[in-house]
């Protein structure tokens, strides 16, 4: 019979009996995948599991907070928070070329992840929060955007001098399998039913050269739209949204002055499935509210735009 509730106990057992006395690492993100194989490790064999954060500097605002908060203090799990948001921005500086960054941000990773691993001492098996459609995908996509999702998202990250045993409990599941599975062991609903994503984080979505400056603008922006879509009560009812940063500049006035800063779009589709989308018809009075939100409450940006494009042609990212 199908349950939450069997699901993990059957999860569980399998887990002890592979896994032993061994020592668990697990790259935690932050997204459902992973959070949920973080939860339910933790649930399997305790201390026995260490879990890396990386702080890429790419995360939405108070992100890295939250995941400590959660996992860290809420959870008692082992969690080692690496900030690299310097190593990160250092690697980016200069690049503007979408596929470059994205190959950068994922190189990156990995390196900053191999350094974390190859510290811990005794670790034997590598977790991972592979679920069902990434294993359709990489063996279908040998090439690609979905591999550069694989090759960043999941399969990196092994560190190869530690020959580490892959261990991967949510293989079998889909994505609406694995959050009542995260709800079962307690994940709160706003963390298990939040919109993806992507790995290369704000990379993506910081046309152009991705700066400290646009980072922290474009977490501003962000944060004021998704507000106010939970304030409405659009947010579950769209798939995904989000401001992108624009490495343009627009005159506006304020007051007696003219102001003569930066454009950002927002974003927001709905899907089934991620691979068509159709832009969200958010109403007007929302998009009012956010668009006047965000340009009294940052100086720096003048404009906002709305995205209105479908996938396809158009990509749910811009970049
Ligand atoms: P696109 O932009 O291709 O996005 O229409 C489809 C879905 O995939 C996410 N996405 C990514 N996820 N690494 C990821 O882990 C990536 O490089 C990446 N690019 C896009 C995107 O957020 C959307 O949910």
């Amino acid at each position: 019979l199908w349950t939450a509730g069997n699901i993990v106990a059957d999860a569980i057992e399998r887990i002890r009996a592979e896994v032993g006395t061994s020592q668990v690492l697990l790259g935690l993100s932050g997204g459902v995948d992973s959070s949920v194989v973080a939860a339910l490790l933790h649930r399997a064999i305790g201390d026995q599991l260490t879990c890396v954060f990386v702080d890429n500097g790419l995360l939405r605002l108070n992100e890295g907070d939250q995941v400590m908060a959660l996992f860290a203090e809420n959870l008692k799990i082992k969690v080692i928070r690496v900030d690299a948001e310097g190593e990160f921005l250092r690697n980016l500086q200069g690049e503007a070329d979408p596929e470059k960054k994205r190959k950068i941000i994922g190189r990156t990773f990995i390196d900053v992840f191999d350094e974390q691993a190859g510290r811990l001492q005794g670790i034997e098996y590598l977790a991972q929060g592979t679920i069902y459609p990434d294993v359709i995908e990489s063996a279908a996509a040998k090439s690609g955007k979905a591999e550069v999702i694989k090759s960043h998202h999941n399969v990196g990250g092994l560190p190869e001098e530690m020959n580490l045993k892959l261990l991967e409990p949510l293989r079998e599941l889909f994505k609406d399998e694995v959050r009542k599975i995260g709800l079962e062991l307690g994940l709160p609903y706003d963390m298990v039913y939040r919109h993806p994503f992507p790995g290369p984080g704000l990379g993506v979505r910081i046309l152009g050269e991705v700066t400290k400056a646009h980072a922290n603008l474009l977490r501003r922006a962000d944060a004021i739209f998704i507000e106010e879509l939970h304030r409405a009560g659009w947010y579950h009812k769209v798939s995904q949204a989000f401001v992108v940063f624009q490495p343009v500049k627009s005159v506006g006035v304020v007051g007696d002055g003219r102001r003569y800063a930066w454009v950002v779009s927002l974003r927001a589709v709905e899907t089934i499935d991620f691979m068509t989308a159709r832009w969200a018809h958010l109403p007007y009075e929302l998009l009012e509210t956010v668009s006047s939100r965000i340009i009294n409450e940052i100086e720096d940006i003048s404009r906002v735009t709305y995205d209105v494009s479908s996938k396809p042609p158009a990509t749910i990212e811009w970049e």
